[in-house]
């Protein structure tokens, strides 16, 4: 059931009007709907049914304290991939022990920081950062919880920005000579091998390369545990897509499927980390008509959200469906702009769109995810709200950013006058 719906040809969010949030917590603001975050967490949790596994959602996607404090309600872990996604974790009250934290530069700092917490383990992405993580653990006494992030080489067919195990990517450590770095982890003594770990890349739509990906990790987990390494925790990572447009990403009941056939027996806790297919369609980026312009080209509709606070159509030519907070719109064919001074910031581009006049709002759907965690103060406009829909109640859950915040930190050397 879709929580984004038409109401007596108003746009709501569950049961509140999106032009009475937009009247409260003023323009551009992200809104997300509760009910939609719980039932997306809900369909992986079903989808494994009786086998051992977590959840950790990762914080990467949106890390707003309340979208977090929510999931750890349901009983989520978290993917994190530095010290401020675990200080955001942390601070949302989210359980440590639920935490894995990956991420190609994890620094000293941030190892202290997730040991002292007692995070459940380290996805390691390279053999130097072994090292390090085992120094860490030594000088702290204490044994690193970690799995070597694999790089399988499989190709996930998505944008190639978002792909992350193919042989030419940064992630991870190739499958051919990750068995060698295992044998030398099993020796270390800050190190404690608990897992195996990969992630192939970001909106999947499609089964088979999770299905390859997976053979590859049981097979490799078999031949560690024939070494005399036995893990226990499996991590596939995140990547399952959403649509957007017309995609139809498999369900997480075919997901978890795939993922649990291929474990078959083996005693491993399976771990996935999901962002985007729990909050991406969970929100929206509600925005204000601020100008209509024309050449003899084209129609233009300027609206006061740009591409710092949502990006993606900018950066990956990402689609978003841009819908009129009022239904009975005509259509237009124009390109839907922000204000920054960059031709690339845009959210459509010749797309008929609902013909709002300036005043109007229009919405920009499946925003919740990569959205405002990828927000900037480019141009120096300051960062959205965001509001969290509850039934027939909504919360303003961060703050519009304000002038003061905007130049808060910085600083004029005396010298200058
Ligand atoms: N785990 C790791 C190690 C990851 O690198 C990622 C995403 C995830 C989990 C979560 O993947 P998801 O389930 O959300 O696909 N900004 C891009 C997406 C970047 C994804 C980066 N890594 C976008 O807006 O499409």
């Amino acid at each position: 059931m879709s929580h984004f719906e038409y109401k007596d040809g108003r746009l709501h969010v569950e049961n509140v009007p999106l032009a009475r949030i937009a009247e409260q917590a003023g323009t551009p603001s992200y809104v997300y709907s509760l009910a939609a975050i719980r039932e997306a967490y809900a369909g992986y949790v079903s989808g494994f049914g009786d086998r051992t596994h977590l959840v950790c959602y990762s914080v990467k996607a949106n890390g707003n304290l309340a979208v977090l404090r929510a999931l750890a309600n349901e009983g989520a872990g978290f993917d994190v991939v530095s010290g401020g996604e675990l200080h955001r974790v942390l601070a949302a009250g989210g359980d440590p022990g639920k935490v894995v934290f990956s991420g190609v530069g994890k620094q000293p700092w941030e190892i202290r920081m997730a040991l002292e917490a007692g995070i459940l383990m380290f996805n390691v992405e390279s053999p130097a950062e072994l090292d390090t993580i085992d120094c860490v653990g030594r000088e702290m006494n204490t044994r690193a919880p970690v799995a070597l992030r694999v790089n399988p080489d499989v190709d996930p067919k998505t944008h190639p920005y978002i792909s992350t195990g193919l042989k030419t990517s940064k992630f991870g450590i190739p499958l051919e000579r990750c068995f060698e770095d295992y044998q030398r982890a099993a020796t270390m003594k800050g190190l404690e091998i608990v897992g195996a770990d990969c992630h192939i890349g970001s909106q999947l739509t499609t089964t088979e390369p999770f299905v390859e990906a997976v053979g590859r990790m049981t097979r490799f987990v078999d031949r560690l545990a024939d070494s005399g390494i036995e893990i226990r925790l499996l991590d596939m990572g995140g990547g399952l897509g959403i649509c957007y447009q017309d995609e139809t990403p498999p369900s997480t009941d075919t997901y978890a499927a795939v993922l649990g056939d291929a474990l078959g027996g083996r005693d491993l806790t399976l771990i996935v980390e999901p962002g985007r297919s729990i909050v991406g369609n969970a929100g929206c980026l509600v925005t204000r008509v601020l100008y209509h312009k024309g050449n003899n080209q084209k129609n233009f509709i300027v609206v006061d959200a740009a591409m710092n606070d949502l990006a993606r159509p900018s950066l990956y030519s990402a689609f978003h469906e841009i819908l009129a907070e009022s239904e009975a719109t005509q259509s237009v064919v124009a390109d839907v702009v922000g204000p920054v001074c960059e031709s690339g910031d845009f959210f459509a581009k010749e797309r008929a769109v609902a013909n709002v006049g300036p005043g109007g709002l229009l919405v920009v759907m499946s925003a919740g995810a990569y959205g405002f965690a990828m927000a900037s103060n480019y141009n120096a406009r300051t960062k959205p709200a965001e509001v969290l829909v509850d039934g027939d109640v909504f919360h303003i859950v961060r703050e519009r950013e304000t002038l003061e915040q905007l130049i808060q930190g910085e600083t004029i050397p005396e010298s200058l006058g």
